[in-house]
């Protein structure tokens, strides 16, 4: 499926349906924190948290991806969140070694997905924590660290891709995942909040990305760059007024879902999607 922006004052967009991996929400719940954005004295409710995942899984037919689904582990309430399963490339899934014992057994579960799906499996031997860490932008992958995911584990995904990692210092733990930070648009654009990173990975950031979409902190403070774009149209929490106003002024089609609930879990839209990539 291929549609083309026509607005004439803006660049033409294109969208490329994805193909991507979700996991339902069935057993989420906050029941540890391990990030700032987790109070497991607050209350959640699953229900709303299932029936608000079915609106993104909606989103994404209707925008023509292919959605695989992995089946949901009772005592795994973070699986939701399958950016953090792995990072695939080229038919090539690199394994997640989660940080935190509450979510190591995730790691095992979606490499056993990848394999019995037809994906060559690496298995890890550094801490990382898959695609929320990796963002893969043209040939490069933004690797976030800092928090989750170890340096180690850019140099060893360097090796499994064969592509160029460039290292991002993440340093507000609001922001422990580089997809809470970065928003991939397109294979040349990003937007990004700057007070995410330190100065050389600010450095970094402004020379590859010199005409990037920075965000705003009260976008960034509802994960309104935990988003996933197909080139075109980029899906984003509804309540990132800013960022919708900045996507659209780019000639993009930023379409808005309310992910509350699992808001509370410290995850948005991209957190609870893994690209799969042949
Ligand atoms: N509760 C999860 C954690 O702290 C949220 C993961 C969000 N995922 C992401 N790709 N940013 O690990």
């Amino acid at each position: 499926m291929t549609i083309t922006d026509t607005h004439s004052t803006t660049p033409a967009r294109q969208a490329t349906a994805k193909t991507v991996l979700m996991c339902r929400p069935d057993f989420f719940t906050v029941s540890y924190r391990i990030n700032p954005w987790m109070n497991p004295e607050d209350p959640t409710d699953t229900n709303l948290a299932v029936k608000q995942w079915q609106t993104l899984y909606d989103t994404y037919i209707e925008l023509g991806f292919d959605v695989h689904l992995i089946d949901p582990i009772d005592g795994l309430p973070d699986m939701v969140y399958a950016a953090n399963g792995g990072f695939v490339i080229d038919g090539k899934a690199y394994g997640a070694l989660f940080t935190y014992d509450e979510r190591k057994a995730e790691g095992p579960a979606y490499m056993e997905w990848f394999g019995a799906h037809g994906f060559e499996v690496a298995d890890p031997k550094n801490i990382n924590e898959g695609e929320g860490d990796f963002l893969l932008v043209g040939d490069n992958i933004l690797a976030g660290m800092g928090f989750r995911t170890s340096v180690e584990s850019h140099t060893e995904l360097a090796e499994i891709s064969g592509r160029n990692v460039v290292s991002l210092n993440l340093i507000n733990p609001s922001f422990y995942h580089v997809d809470t930070a970065i928003a991939k648009l397109d294979e040349t654009n990003i937007a990004y909040l700057g007070s995410a990173f330190d100065e050389p990975s600010l450095e970094k950031l402004r020379a590859l990305y010199p005409d990037a979409i920075l965000a705003t902190e009260e976008d960034a403070a509802v994960l309104g760059l935990n988003s996933y774009s197909d080139g075109y149209n980029v899906v984003i929490a509804a309540r990132a007024k800013d960022f919708e106003r900045q996507l659209k002024e780019r000639g993009y089609n930023p379409i808005g879902v309310d992910l509350s609930e699992l808001l509370l879990g410290g995850g948005g839209v991209k957190c609870c999607t893994l690209e799969l990539r042949r």
